[in-house]
This record gives structure tokens, C-alpha cells and sequence, in this order.
């Protein structure tokens, strides 16, 4: 193994228990036929290149690197509506698997690139050959709408090496405007929304049971 590998092992296997974990509390909701707070779940280890651009750009020495890097460990859960956010972070406040080491609450106060999200650095146990390991892993809790525009955003950022024109960033500024409003239409409208997938949601449990 090199030293990357070694390094991002443990992160790995965080990764992947966490997602395994986010995913059983979905099904639990959707075996109970209740709308589920978890549209979906994916994570990721941050790529070499990232963590050595991240490192050069604030500075860090690899020695720091597992301190000062916060998202080397990196899940996403997405919810349809902005309520469901809150109920997420509830679940994940209320579990005995994990400490949580800070939130961070960038739908109340979003960012001035427009990018909204609620983010929690966690502290895993991860458990090796070697002992038990504590690593930071970053979860980011976000709708459906803020995910698009956060995607979108991303690439053109990568596009334009980080430095996005003018023009672009304003038109992202609106179209984050607009993801908000999505959110706050659909909020409206979630009693019937959720009523509607709930009966489909019992019809297919039915017809599991048949
Ligand atoms: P970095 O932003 O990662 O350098 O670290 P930080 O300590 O400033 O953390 P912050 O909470 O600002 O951001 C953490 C993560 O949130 C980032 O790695 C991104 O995944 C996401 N994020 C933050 N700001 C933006 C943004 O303006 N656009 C997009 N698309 N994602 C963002
Ligand atoms: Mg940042």
C-alpha cells in the first residue's frame, strides 16, 4: 500500500459504513410507509488532486492534513423538502455511533456564491486492525433543489478554475434565488405531496405482503 492508500483507508471505510447506515434509516421509513426524510445518499473520498490543490492552497503540511481537512471524508444526504433537512439533522443529533464536532447552518445564512446547505463535521470511530481510529467526516444535508444548484455551480466553478465571471456568478446568484423559491413552493404543497407518496408507497408494501 503507498502512503495515500494508508492514509485514506480508514476514510474509505467511513465512507462506505455511513452510507450503509443512511441508507438502512431510509428503508426503515419506507418499510413503515411514512414519507421518508432521505431522498438519497452518496459519499465520496476526496480525490489525491484535491487534497494536495487544498492543502497548497490554506497551507497545510501533511502531517496536518487529517486535522485540518475536514471533508477528506465526504456524505451527502438529500431530501425532497427543506423540512425533511431538519428532521435529518435530528436523526443524526439523536445517534449513539458518532460525535458530532460542529454545525454549520448555510440555508439560514447562505453563502455569497448563493450555495445553501446544512453541514455537520462529525468524529467517526472507525475500527482497524491497529485499534479504534476517530476521523473527521463532513455530511452535508440538502434538498433536491439546493443539490442542483450546488452541481451546477460546482462544474462551473471547476470550469472556470475557481474564478467564475461576473456575468455567471450573478446568473448563479438568481438561479440560487430560484432554487429557493422551488423549496418554498414545494413546502406548500408537502402535506399533499407526501399523502400522495404515501399511499403509493402502502399500495406497494400491499402488494410486497400479497
Ligand atoms: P472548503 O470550502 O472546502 O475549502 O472548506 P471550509 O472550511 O471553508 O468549509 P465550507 O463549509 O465553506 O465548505 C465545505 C464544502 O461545502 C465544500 O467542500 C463544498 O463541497 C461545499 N461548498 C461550500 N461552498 C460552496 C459553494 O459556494 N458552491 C458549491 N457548489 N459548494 C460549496
Ligand atoms: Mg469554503
Amino acid at each position: 500500500m503507498n502512503s495515500w492508500d494508508e492514509l485514506l483507508s480508514p476514510y474509505k471505510q467511513a465512507v462506505e459504513e455511513l452510507k450503509v447506515k443512511l441508507k438502512g434509516v431510509r428503508e426503515q421509513y419506507q418499510k413503515s410507509s411514512n414519507h421518508t426524510p432521505i431522498e438519497f445518499v452518496t459519499g465520496r473520498v476526496k480525490p489525491v488532486s484535491s487534497i494536495l490543490n487544498k492543502a497548497a492552497r490554506k497551507k497545510i503540511s501533511f502531517d496536518h492534513l487529517e486535522q485540518e481537512i475536514q471533508d477528506l471524508a465526504g456524505v451527502r444526504i438529500v431530501t425532497q423538502f427543506v423540512e425533511d433537512i431538519e428532521t435529518v439533522v435530528e436523526l443524526i443529533r439523536k445517534r449513539t455511533d458518532f460525535e458530532i464536532l460542529e454545525e454549520r447552518d448555510y440555508i439560514i445564512e447562505q453563502k455569497p456564491s448563493g450555495y445553501r446547505s446544512y453541514h455537520l463535521i462529525i468524529w467517526y470511530p472507525v475500527q482497524t486492525i491497529q485499534g479504534e481510529k476517530k476521523i473527521q467526516v463532513e455530511l452535508q444535508v440538502r434538498t433536491l433543489s439546493m443539490n442542483f444548484w450546488a452541481t451546477i455551480e460546482h462544474s462551473l466553478r471547476y470550469k472556470y478554475s475557481g474564478e467564475i465571471p461576473d456575468e455567471i456568478g450573478r446568473r448563479l446568484i438568481r438561479a440560487s434565488e430560484a432554487a429557493f423559491k422551488l423549496d418554498e413552493e414545494m413546502s406548500i404543497i408537502r402535506d399533499e405531496v407526501r399523502e400522495a407518496q404515501e399511499l403509493l408507497m402502502a399500495k406497494r408494501h400491499q402488494q410486497d405482503i400479497n
